[in-house]
């Protein structure tokens, strides 16, 4: 190809790459896929690569940022950058519309003719966009709303920030959805007729929730401290003097405000023409007649807002005539014709019961608050991380401590601050334990390092097979609850130990991968089927060392509770038939542990009813015989025959022993077989089984 020819392929591809950017940022659409689309990126980037000279500016293959800055430039705003009043209420948001009208109207307010335009107040950062000639040219942060920083590198690398505004109406006529859209539009098409040299756009970068989740999820795996929000991840990595921080790519940009007088004559129009220039807008957003209206939107979205991919704090509420908004004009620094309304306060103060920690799946140590519940609008918060030594330290949180608790959306409940005046007299400070809490194994702390770990390679494996134990068929049996979930509740910090389960809440599950609203719901549906539970099921779910169904069903039979179980001295569990001294000491020791303690009244405390349904079998036709199996059966599963037996008034047995009566042989039969053959015990067939069931 000549050079020529290159230049003409290098135009194409930059128009076919940023129509499908257009498509999918401003229209949630895709019509190839994102190998394909990678593919004519590479190509471009060849190209390019051939003729550096070709490259520019607004090149997609500019999206990787440019080499890092040694200090920020400082910006000053053409027009201020404002905030906005807020009203927390509907009576504020009144008084607000009564001042409004008073100043459009003087003193006949019912004259005063405008609407409204309402819109999400989505919590990130506000960033102004200057684009010359279509072209991006500077992005700066808002600063103190006159003076901001230059963030242009950082904010190239987000997709949805256009490196260049469509401008062509042809151009924008390729996307079916505008076509639609601009048939119903004359007014906004002559915009484009005398399309300004220089256009400035504003609006909010944030981080969705899933790419918060995802972030936190990669710290924890790296054993690297947690964010505590979105905001201050999207600001952090803007504010990042290297623009290849990776985290960036993660970062969304939605567009709310169109500075520059392009002839639009309403809010509404804005937001038209910005996503025309091939800006993401809020969908929700719309003209409003009244402010009953107003308030029935911010009523709507308050319902909507945990679904939503990403975290709002309210409505802004506007009047939509241009002119009546400028003739309001600013008071302070904000101006009169807005207004932020925003939802009720998601913070609440509580008292901390304790700091425990948890094992991550690396083995970091992670400290957590355990709180007395309290409601945070809407939900009860009874836990929060405290991320790390770190910021345990910065708060100075210790037990016993007055606590302001934050909860944003779905993201895991914060503590923001120690009310310390509320401290009780002798409050100690908090130290990691020096034993990990799942597996008594020394902690390291590396100088320099952040993260407290277990020493124990397997720990964190430990602490997963007994979580998979308790939810398995003969435990817990909880519908649609396998190790993968179990997995994805540890890796997310959702679950420590098995009575964790049956905190989760749907909002909990629901984010996870795998997960949407009607699964999240069936599967805690499902947990909080099990908080009625057998008490020989309940403790073979413990995972007692020795203690398989038999013996739990046992020891549910002589103790008829978990109190009586756990008050037994050894020698009573030793005296129970079928129950040697090791399986007695294992059970005892259980028991006298410490954090299994603190367990069984978590099981207590969370409303678990545990029942010793006393098993009535339906005869006696095997009373008094003790049954053990071995090996496979073929008409049944082992645990059927054992219902069976039970039914029919027999025991049945884990292990062969003198007082064994029959031994059930099934195919390949085990050690059990040698055994009773050694002690001389009769062995009975699947067949002859199936003769003594009738
Ligand atoms: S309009 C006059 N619209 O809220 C100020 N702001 O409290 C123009 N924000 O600094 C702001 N979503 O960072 C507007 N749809 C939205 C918004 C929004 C979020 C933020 C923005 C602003 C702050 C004001």
């Amino acid at each position: 190809m000549s050079k020529e020819e290159i230049k003409e392929r290098i135009e194409k591809l930059k128009k076919e790459i940023n129509y499908h950017r257009y498509l999918y940022h401003v229209f949630d659409r895709q019509e190839i896929s994102d190998a394909a689309l990678d593919s004519l990126k590479h190509e471009l980037m060849t190209l390019e690569g051939l003729f550096p000279d070709l490259i520019t500016s607004d090149s997609p293959s500019q999206r990787v940022g440019g080499r890092p800055l040694e200090k920020f430039r400082k910006v000053r705003h053409a027009t201020p950058m404002l905030s906005l009043n807020d009203a927390f209420s509907e009576k504020e948001l009144i008084e607000w519309e009564t001042r409004v009208k008073k100043l459009v109207a003087g003193n006949r307010p019912a004259l005063a003719d405008f609407d409204y335009f309402a819109e999400l107040k989505i919590d990130g950062f506000a960033i102004s966009l200057v684009y010359e000639d279509g072209v991006l040219r500077e992005g700066s942060t808002r600063g103190d709303g006159l003076v901001g920083e230059d963030v242009t590198e950082s904010l190239k690398v987000i997709e949805s920030v256009p490196l260049r505004l469509e401008t062509d109406l042809r151009e924008i006529g390729r996307h079916k959805e505008t076509r639609m859209f601009l048939s119903g539009q004359p007014a906004i098409r002559k915009v484009f007729d005398h399309f300004p040299k220089v256009i400035e756009v504003r609006g909010e970068i944030y981080m969705s929730k899933r790419a918060f989740e995802r972030v936190n999820a990669e710290q924890r795996r790296h054993g690297l401290p947690e964010f505590a929000n979105p905001r201050n991840i999207a600001a952090g990595s803007v504010r990042q003097l290297d623009p290849k921080v990776t985290i960036s790519r993660k970062l969304d940009f939605l567009a709310y405000d169109l500075v520059t007088d392009c002839g639009q004559s309403t809010h509404e129009e804005e937001h038209v023409l910005l996503k025309l220039f091939g800006f993401k807008t809020d969908e929700y957003a719309k003209r409003i007649r009244t402010l009953e209206e107003v308030h029935g939107f911010w009523k709507e979205i308050f319902q909507k807002r945990e679904n939503l991919p990403y975290l709002i704090d309210g409505i802004v509420a506007q009047v939509n005539q241009g002119d009546v908004f400028e003739r309001l004009g600013v008071i302070g620094k904000a101006p009169r014709g807005a207004v932020a309304y925003k939802f009720p306060a998601k913070e609440a103060t509580t008292v901390v019961g304790d700091i425990i920690v948890q094992v991550g799946r690396t083995g970091v140590l992670t400290p957590v608050a355990v709180l007395k519940p309290v409601e945070i609008a809407g939900v009860t918060v009874s836990r929060a991380t405290l991320h790390n030594m770190d910021e345990i330290k910065r708060l100075d949180i210790r037990r016993g401590d007055t606590v302001v608790v934050e909860r944003a959306g779905d993201v895991i409940p914060q503590v923001t601050g120690v009310l310390k005046r509320l401290r009780p007299k002798g409050a100690q400070e908090f130290h990691m334990p020096t034993a990990c809490p799942i597996c008594g194994f020394p902690v390291v702390h590396k100088k320099g390092e952040v993260a407290y770990r277990c020493s124990n390679k397997s720990c964190a494996a430990v602490q997963r097979e007994k979580l998979y134990h308790f939810v398995s068929k003969n435990a817990f049996d909880i519908q649609g609850l396998g190790p993968k979930i179990v997995d994805a509740f540890l890796d997310n910090g959702l679950i420590r130990d098995a009575a964790d389960l049956f905190l989760l809440k749907e909002k909990d599950i629901e984010p996870l991968e795998r997960f949407g609203e009607k699964s999240a719901a069936n599967l805690f549906s499902a947990i909080q089927e099990k908080k009625k539970m057998s008490l020989n099921r309940f403790i073979y779910a413990l995972g007692i060392q020795h203690v398989g169904e038999e013996t739990a069903i046992d020891l549910a039979g002589t103790f008829g509770d978990v109190e009586k179980l756990k008050a037994a001295p050894l020698e009573e569990l030793q005296k129970i038939r079928d129950i040697g001294e090791v399986v007695a000491k294992s059970i005892y020791d259980w028991f006298k542990n410490s954090s299994n303690s603190e367990l069984l009244k978590k099981f207590r405390k969370i409303g678990l009813k545990i029942q010793n349904s006393k098993f009535k079998p339906q005869s006696q036709k095997l009373k008094g015989k003790i049954f053990v199996l071995t090996g496979e059966l073929e008409t049944m599963t082992r645990d059927e025959a054992k219902a069976k037996i039970r039914e029919l008034g027999g025991d049945v047995s884990e292990s062969v022993s003198k007082k064994t009566d029959h031994v059930i042989v099934g195919k390949e039969p085990g050690s059990k077989l040698e055994k009773a053959n050694r002690l001389g015990i009769k062995t009975l067939s699947e067949k002859e089984l199936l003769r003594v069931f009738g």
